[in-house]
């Protein structure tokens, strides 16, 4: 559902080309400083507007509708909105002509013709800015713990403008991979058997739209290990290895380790070039030549989101052991 975590439980709402977009966050502990500067650095780090990404751009200042009193959480339930000043009614797609890779078709079955379908609607990445403003909070809540993330390739490509290019150059998009790490986490954060922290990132990393695998240390790498090469060696009471295949957890538990996991993500479903669809209405092939704006590399934006979505999971963690 649009609902997720069980202590801090955010609820996420909007639509691309509705009036905003936006999140419900209940369960933040009172007496935590909040104010709008404080969401500046990460909500411009996931703007659009560089190469590679679209040129919508949206002022994103957060509007904080409750749950802050003289610069501090109540410990009510905090609502923030975006507004979605970038939207262009031009860009409005009929909505019958779905395109090839979106969640324009599903969407449209399983709403029965109802859902909002302008730039993509409630399935949009735009979405993806409440969740990096809820992140902003989890990231006070998880202090000192510090979460990184960077871009390892796009494209399959370590150099990215050469990658970006090619695709400009022929109206297509790429997809890229994003390696996310949570420093300085204790032992023992992850609940048995369902609630694992492997499990609770999956959960969330998937919610984010175009996200089509994930790994943690090793991965799918650790398949082809053996044990002797795949164990990582305990060193101190502490519990520091010597390697981290595990990328920090075992049995679904953090091991006092770096928390690492890669994504990937696919390429943009919006391209430039010429694709074939279907008509909705007579259910006939059509052409479909998009006009309206999109990212070119997905993946450019996604390590802000990245961080916020961990530093969700590991806050709602934190606070379900204090419990
Ligand atoms: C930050 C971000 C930006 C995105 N920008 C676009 C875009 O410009 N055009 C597009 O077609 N899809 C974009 N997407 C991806 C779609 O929202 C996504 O592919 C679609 O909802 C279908 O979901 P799925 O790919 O998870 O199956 C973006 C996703 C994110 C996270």
């Amino acid at each position: 559902m649009n609902t997720f975590g069980r202590i801090f439980r955010i609820s996420i709402f909007g639509e691309s080309h509705g009036s905003s977009v936006g999140i419900i966050i209940d369960g933040t502990p009172p007496g935590i400083p909040l104010s709008d500067s404080d969401f500046v650095n990460d909500i411009d780090r996931r703007r659009g507007g560089k190469k590679g990404t679209t040129p919508r751009k949206d002022a994103d200042n957060v509007i904080i509708k409750s749950g802050v009193f003289n610069g501090k959480s109540t410990g009510a339930p905090i609502c923030l909105e975006f507004e979605n000043s970038g939207k262009n009614s031009e860009d409005y797609e009929s909505g019958l002509f779905p395109r090839p890779g979106h969640a324009d078709f599903t969407s449209h079955i399983k709403y029965g013709g109802y859902a909002d379908y302008r730039g993509g609607g409630h399935f949009s990445g735009r979405l993806t800015v409440g969740l990096v403003a809820a992140g902003v909070i989890a990231k006070k809540i998880i202090n000192p713990v510090k979460i990184e993330s960077e871009i390892i390739e796009i494209g399959g490509n370590r150099d990215f403008d050469k990658a970006l290019d090619e695709a400009i150059q022929l109206k297509d998009s790429i997809g890229g991979i994003v390696e996310c790490r949570a420093i300085g986490l204790p032992v023992g954060l992850g609940e048995p058997f369902f609630d694992s922290v492997e499990s609770l990132i999956s959960h969330i990393v998937f919610s984010i739209p175009a996200i089509k695998g994930i790994e943690f240390g090793s991965g799918f790498g650790s398949a082809r290990m053996k044990g002797s090469e795949n164990n990582d060696i305990i060193l101190n009471k502490s519990g520091k290895t010597a390697t981290n295949n595990a990328g920090g957890i075992n049995g679904g538990i953090t091991n006092g380790n770096d928390l690492v996991f890669r994504v990937a993500v696919k390429s943009t479903p919006s391209i430039g070039k010429e694709q074939s669809t279907i008509d909705l209405n007579t259910g006939k092939k059509a052409s479909l030549q998009l006009a309206g704006r999109f990212d070119t590399c997905i993946a450019l934006r996604v390590p802000v989101v990245l961080e916020a979505a961990t530093a969700i999971v590991l806050a709602d963690l934190k606070m379900l052991v204090k419990k």
